[in-house]
């Protein structure tokens, strides 16, 4: 076993007995101090949050608060170019086209529609706080957000283009170049556009009730949410769902108590997750962790999509992560917390 393998096998023994603990003992034990500094670690975007002393420090979940130290005039020219379709082969579809504002981050399709009405293979994630993520895409191939660019202009299935095109679009733009040019110091280049997407996305953060509640203002819940916080917590769906994110800061198999693609007659690469990264059989069904911020409205659930009621995922979560089957009051009551984590601004 390598130093490596080693980590992994006895991060995921802590898991399996933090999850255990939570379900037996009824109460909440995973809090490693370990997990809460990388969770810290993550959020160097925003530096007033790890000043911050902690309203709540017992707590799983961290408070978030708009990125402050943003470029505006990148946020600007980033929000442009996240929705223009000139990044796509033919003009006809921006980053928006897959992931309106308006509807959560997402297209709220079970799976993307690309230039030429091409079916995608997996569910579109939401931008709203992907720069809290550790890593970018369901199976983590992309380290950075800048790095995330490049894989939907190239995809053919997406937007079908190539830097090459992108860019020579855009330089033909004189309103386009010159802003590139006052911004970056000189025409665009896939760096720049690389670097003022992920400036816009930095700066779709959503604070919601939790946060405040998560700040200390003991009003900011009713006392039916914060007892679905609380089953949320000893049922051990933090075990996963955590930090600034409530999720977003590590990996875990899809079906750690059962399979969960049992009986399915085709097998979709899809599915397979991180292990088409790495190639290592360990990682077959091995997902990032999605953040479960603003979840209520960014139905369907599961990478395939293939859930499309929050109440059936969170049950489903319960029966494949968990193995346990959740009362439906319990579900009921998880959800209503759930809800709490929708961004203020997005209501
Ligand atoms: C045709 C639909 C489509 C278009 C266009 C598109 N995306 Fe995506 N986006 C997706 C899908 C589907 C995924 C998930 C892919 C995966 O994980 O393999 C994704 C993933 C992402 C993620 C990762 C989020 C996470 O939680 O892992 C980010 C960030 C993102 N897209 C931003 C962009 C940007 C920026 C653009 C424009 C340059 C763009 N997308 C264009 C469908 C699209
Ligand atoms: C062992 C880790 C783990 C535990 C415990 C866990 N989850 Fe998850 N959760 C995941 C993973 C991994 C996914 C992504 C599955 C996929 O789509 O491939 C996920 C997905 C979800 C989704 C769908 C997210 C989306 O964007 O589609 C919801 C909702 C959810 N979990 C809620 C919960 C709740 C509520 C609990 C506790 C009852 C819980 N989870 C426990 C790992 C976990």
């Amino acid at each position: 076993m390598t130093s490596r393998e080693f980590a992994r096998a006895h991060s995921l023994a802590l898991l399996a007995g933090a999850i255990l603990m939570a379900a037996v003992v009824g109460a909440v034990i995973w809090l490693p101090n370990a997990s809460r500094a990388t969770a810290e670690t993550k959020e160097r975007g925003t530096p007033s949050m790890t000043q911050r002393i902690l309203a709540r420090p017992d707590e799983p979940l961290l408070p978030i608060q708009p990125n402050v130290n943003l470029d505006a005039g990148k946020v600007e020219l980033g929000r442009a170019l996240f929705h223009d379709p000139r990044l796509s082969r033919d003009n006809s579809i921006s980053c928006a086209f897959c992931h309106d504002l308006a509807r959560g981050g997402t297209d709220r399709l079970p799976k993307s529609v690309g230039v030429g009405g091409q079916l995608g293979t997996i569910n579109s994630p939401t931008v709203y706080n992907a720069a809290l993520n550790f890593r970018q895409f369901w199976d983590g191939r992309a380290a950075t957000l800048e790095e995330q660019v490049t894989g939907p202009i190239h995809n053919p299935v997406e937007m079908a283009s190539s830097w090459q095109e992108v860019i020579a679009k855009l330089t033909a733009d004189p309103e386009t170049s010159n802003k590139f040019i006052k911004l970056y110091g000189g025409p665009p280049s896939a760096e720049s556009i690389q670097d003022a997407i992920a400036e816009f996305e930095r700066s779709l953060i959503t604070p919601s009730r939790m946060d405040r509640w998560l700040k200390g203002d003991d009003r900011a819940l009713t006392p039916q949410e914060l007892a679905g916080y609380q089953l949320f917590k000893r049922y051990g769906c933090v075990a996963c769902h955590q930090g600034a994110n409530v999720g977003g800061n590590m990996y875990q198999r899809f079906g750690i108590m059962k399979d969960y693609f049992e009986g399915r007659t085709r097998v979709d690469p899809a599915d397979l997750g991180r292990f088409n990264v790495t190639s290592r059989e360990e990682d077959k069904y091995v997902f990032k962790v999605p953040s479960l911020r603003n979840i209520a409205a960014t139905a369907p659930y599961f990478h395939d999509a293939s859930v499309n009621s929050l109440h059936e995922a969170v049950s489903r979560m319960g029966e494949f992560q968990l193995g346990v089957e959740l009362p439906p009051e319990d579900i009921q009551s998880i959800v209503l917390f759930l809800y709490t984590l929708n961004g203020e601004q997005l209501q």
